[in-house]
């Protein structure tokens, strides 16, 4: 089978158009990685290239050895991405010791996997073993209203966690775990994939203060979801802030202590403290 044959590249390239739909995506911003199942990489074997240009991924990887990512390109427009994937997009393998790529297959003319490839496989490495190699999806967006509030909320997780999961009854169904929230860094290198990853050991989410934010899943529908849930319900905050500075009404501690025992998830009692309104 060719690779956009595959359901996995139809899917990947879906989740780049529904991004730029979103508004997400804005020349170049954003990129989205898949970590490919054994069967799948073997069914479009065919049309993979052996023998590419090993290059440095910038970061070590070890936990990702000899595995093989679906990736947006650097400098690449998601709204072109299912119109022209194989200039836009591409198959890397990761060498046995993580610490280089390949190009297997797309990336034509000369293209470069995404600048956050370092963020994408650090944080691929972490959620593959805390979530037992069920997670296979990172996604990053420049997501509005999220960058909106890391300019006036205070950069804690604790702050991001609580606002956000006020802002709609089913969002902490969605995240329980919460989120992370990393201050300004140059992004595209090691720093920032060190810190994203620290993140990603506790959270699916990671904002990135005045940039965007990172998601991960078990598969696009989990991941994209995720994306969609945190972008509303910090555009939700968006509007309740420009109204009024104080809510008049919120969902309590309390009533948040109903729900998780209503829908069996466990919300950290820490981010459950006692707010002035
Ligand atoms: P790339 O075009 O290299 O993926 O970079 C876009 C981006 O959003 C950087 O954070
Ligand atoms: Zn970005």
């Amino acid at each position: 089978m060719k690779v956009l044959e595959s359901k996995f590249a139809n899917g990947f390239l879906r989740m780049c158009t529904d991004g730029w739909e979103q508004g997400w995506h804005e020349c170049n911003g954003g990129n989205l990685s898949y970590r490919s199942k054994p069967e799948e990489l073997e069914s479009v074997r065919e049309d993979l290239a052996e023998g590419g240009e090993w290059r440095e991924i910038g970061a070590r990887v070890p936990g990702l050895g000899g595995e093989a990512f679906l990736v947006t390109g650097s400098g690449k427009f998601f709204r072109n991405a299912a119109l022209c994937p194989e200039e836009n997009v591409g198959v890397v393998r990761v060498d046995p010791a993580g610490e280089r790529y390949q190009i297997c297959w797309g990336l034509q003319g000369g293209a470069r996997p995404t600048s956050e490839l370092p963020s994408h496989l650090m944080n691929h490495e972490v959620k593959k073993r805390v979530s037992g190699g069920k997670h296979r999806v990172i996604y990053h967006a420049h997501t509005p209203n999220v960058i909106a509030l890391t300019f006036v909320l205070p950069l804690e997780d604790g702050v991001f966690t609580r606002e956000l999961w006020e802002m709609a009854t089913e969002c902490p169904v969605v995240f329980p775990d919460g989120v992370g929230v990393v201050g300004w860094m140059v992004p595209g290198g090691r720093a920032i994939a060190v810190e994203t990853s620290r993140r990603m050991e506790r959270y699916d989410v990671a904002i990135w203060a005045h940039h965007g934010t990172f998601c991960s899943g078990e598969d696009f529908d989990q991941a994209f979801g995720l994306m969609h849930t945190v972008e509303k319900s910090a555009e939700i905050l968006v509007k309740v802030m420009s109204m009024a500075p104080r809510k008049r009404q919120t969902i309590t501690p309390e009533n948040f202590r109903e729900l998780a025992r209503a829908f069996r998830v466990t919300l950290p009692e820490k981010f459950l403290y006692p707010k002035e309104e």
